[in-house]
């Protein structure tokens, strides 16, 4: 009755997974891990110190600066930290978006993200999501998700996502952010974005926010 397991939810950008996955992490009592905010983090950190992204050794050298974790928040999410700080809000911008996937796509950057990612996962109860949680972080997860939606609904999500929150963007701006990270994730040679067959499928461009968690939901009953 109290097994707890890993849940490993992949799939491409702005489809909604952390959303599923906070909500699943919250009704379980596990721990939710947005693997993309560590990534995005090492990217943040990349730009304060003006490193080139397109140059790989620059960015293994300043890498040795960096340390990623999590503030834990209680009730709430936990908040993902740079050398000790948090940089939850920072992290969310369309500059770093824009250069997140030059990063990810690093062997080093991985190397040390996925090492981080695996030790918080061995204390199992974690749902984390990312683009290679199923395959490389937790290739023994009881459960996998991969979530998609049609390009055009994931960019109208996350585009009503940054006005909300009062960034300058447009719809067409976002779209090609997205288009270009999809192309980077999913065609990069370490750890690519890829759906193997022991994942579940959920595509989401149609469906409430209630049916997808209880769809999911119903997944965690079969595998516990
Ligand atoms: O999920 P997100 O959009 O916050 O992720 C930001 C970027 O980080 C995304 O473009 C790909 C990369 N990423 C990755 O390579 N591996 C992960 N496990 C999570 C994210």
């Amino acid at each position: 009755m109290n097994k707890k397991i890993n849940i490993a939810i992949d799939g491409y950008s702005s489809c909604g997974k952390g959303t599923l996955a906070k909500e699943l992490a919250q009704a379980l009592g596990y721990v939710f891990i947005d693997s993309g905010a560590m990534y995005r983090a090492v990217t943040l950190h990349m730009m304060r110190l003006g490193v080139d992204v397109a140059d790989e050794a620059a960015v293994e050298r300043a890498l040795e600066g960096v340390e990623v974790g999590f503030l834990n928040k209680g009730d709430q999410p936990a908040e993902v930290t740079l050398n000790g700080i948090s940089v939850e809000s920072e992290i969310r911008t369309i500059e770093v978006a824009s250069k997140v996937s030059e990063v990810a796509k690093i062997d080093a950057v991985r190397t040390k993200m996925v090492a981080l990612q695996q030790a918080i996962g061995l204390q199992k109860g974690v749902v984390m999501d990312g683009r290679d949680i199923g395959t490389v972080v937790f290739p023994d997860a009881e459960l996998k998700i991969f979530m998609t939606a049609s390009a055009a609904v994931r960019a109208q999500r996350r585009f009503a996502e940054l006005i909300a929150k009062g960034d300058d963007v447009t719809l067409e701006e976002i779209a090609s952010n997205l288009a270009h990270r999809d192309q980077i994730d999913a065609n990069r040679e370490n750890s690519p974005l890829t759906l193997t067959g022991d994942y579940r499928v959920l595509d989401n461009s149609e469906l409430s926010r209630e049916a997808q968690f209880s769809m999911a939901l119903d997944w965690v009953n079969q595998a516990l």
